[in-house]
This record gives structure tokens, sequence and C-alpha cells, in this order.
């Protein structure tokens, strides 16, 4: 699926949104590795993601070829700052209509609007793919994330109290939320 659109920030600055490619394989890592550094509410340490170059521009690759999932970077001054993605949760006959939506900005990029633009690029994309329901798991606490979720139309179906647990222990309740398209 491929989408290329430059946006207008809050502030008036331009961002470009468009398909990450095997090229953008560092420039992800990097973005990658820091968003997820800079707040507990994902899913994955930075200690824990895939920091192997050539299989990240693999996946990168594949994912830009793929008609079923898709991976938007936010380009800000020719930095990679945020993406999200949506990713088939199985190709079975019965389950094939569902997606998951996944996204991540800087810290240094919250409250622009690129979280906003991301979501609306993804949830076209996925309308544009066939989907007929897109979901997610967000931290309760997660307020940033739960409103942009609400602002789209996303609606909770379900709660699991002990869906993370940090790695200091903490149990992280998550909100399970679902999109119909
Ligand atoms: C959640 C996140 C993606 C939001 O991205 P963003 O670019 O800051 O969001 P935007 O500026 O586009 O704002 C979109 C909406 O999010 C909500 N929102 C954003 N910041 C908020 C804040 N500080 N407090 C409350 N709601 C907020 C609002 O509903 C806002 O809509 P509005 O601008 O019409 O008020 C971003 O904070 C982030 O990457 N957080 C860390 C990673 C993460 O939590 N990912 C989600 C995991 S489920």
């Amino acid at each position: 699926m491929l989408y290329n659109q430059t946006i207008h920030l809050k502030n008036g600055q331009e961002c470009l949104l468009r398909n990450a490619e095997g090229a953008d394989a560092e420039g992800f890592l990097g973005y990658f590795l820091k968003a997820h550094g800079e707040t507990d509410y994902l899913t994955t340490y930075p200690d824990e993601a895939e920091c192997d170059l050539g299989k990240m521009s693999e996946r990168l690759s594949l994912t830009a070829e793929s008609d079923c999932d898709i991976e938007i970077v936010a380009v800000f001054d020719g930095r990679i700052v945020g993406s999200a993605g949506i990713n088939r949760i199985n190709p079975r006959d019965k389950t094939k209509h569902r997606a998951e939506f996944g996204i991540s900005i800087l810290r240094d990029y919250w409250g622009l609007g690129i979280g906003s633009a991301l979501t609306a690029a993804c949830i076209e994309c996925a309308r544009a793919a066939g989907y007929l329901q897109l979901e997610l798991d967000a931290v309760a606490d997660n307020q940033s994330a739960v409103n942009l979720y609400l602002k789209y139309g996303f609606k909770e179906y379900g709660r699991n109290p002990r869906g993370f647990r940090t790695r200091s222990g903490k149990w992280q309740e998550l909100v399970l939320m679902r999109l119909e398209l």
C-alpha cells in the first residue's frame, strides 16, 4: 500500500508522511530505540528490539511491498520522528478482516498533530486494504493515546488488568479498543 502526503503541523511547519523503505533502516532504528526509551507505555523495551540493520531493512522493504501491512513514517527536517503501522492479525478466513494498529512519536514532537495525521493515514490505508476492523491495546493510564483513539472513533471493548508487567514488577492495565471500518 502506498502512502505519501505532506501535512502541516499545529506549529505551521511541514512534515512528510510516507511509507518506510529498506533504505530507512538506520534512521528507523534510531527513532524506534529513542521512542521506546522515552515512554513506559509501549510493549517493547529498547534492548528487546531487533537491532540488525540488514534484518530491519528487509522487514521494511517487505512491508513497503505488502498488500496487508503498512508502516508509515513521519519525516521532519529529513529525520524520522514517528511512525505508525497496521498489521494483519491472522490471514485465516475467519480473522483476515482484522488488523492491529500501533503508533509512537518522539517525545520532542508530541502535541503537534503528527499522531492525528498518522492515525488518519493508517485508518485510510486499512479501509483501502479491505479490513473491516482495526484493533489496539493501550495502557489505561496513557491518556494521550486513549484520547487520540477515541477522537478517531475507536471504542473500548474490554480491559486486561494484568496486560503488561513492567521490569520493576508493576502491573499495567490495558484498554482493548476497536474501530469498525
Ligand atoms: C500518543 C501519541 C501517539 C500522540 O501523538 P501526538 O502527535 O502527540 O498527538 P496529536 O498532537 O496529534 O494529538 C492527537 C490527539 O491526542 C490526544 N492528546 C495528545 N496529547 C494529549 C495530552 N497531552 N493530553 C491529553 N490528550 C492528548 C488529543 O485527543 C489530541 O487531539 P486534539 O489535538 O484534537 O486535542 C504520542 O504521545 C506518543 O507517541 N506517545 C508515546 C508512545 C505511545 O504511547 N504510543 C501509543 C501506544 S498505545
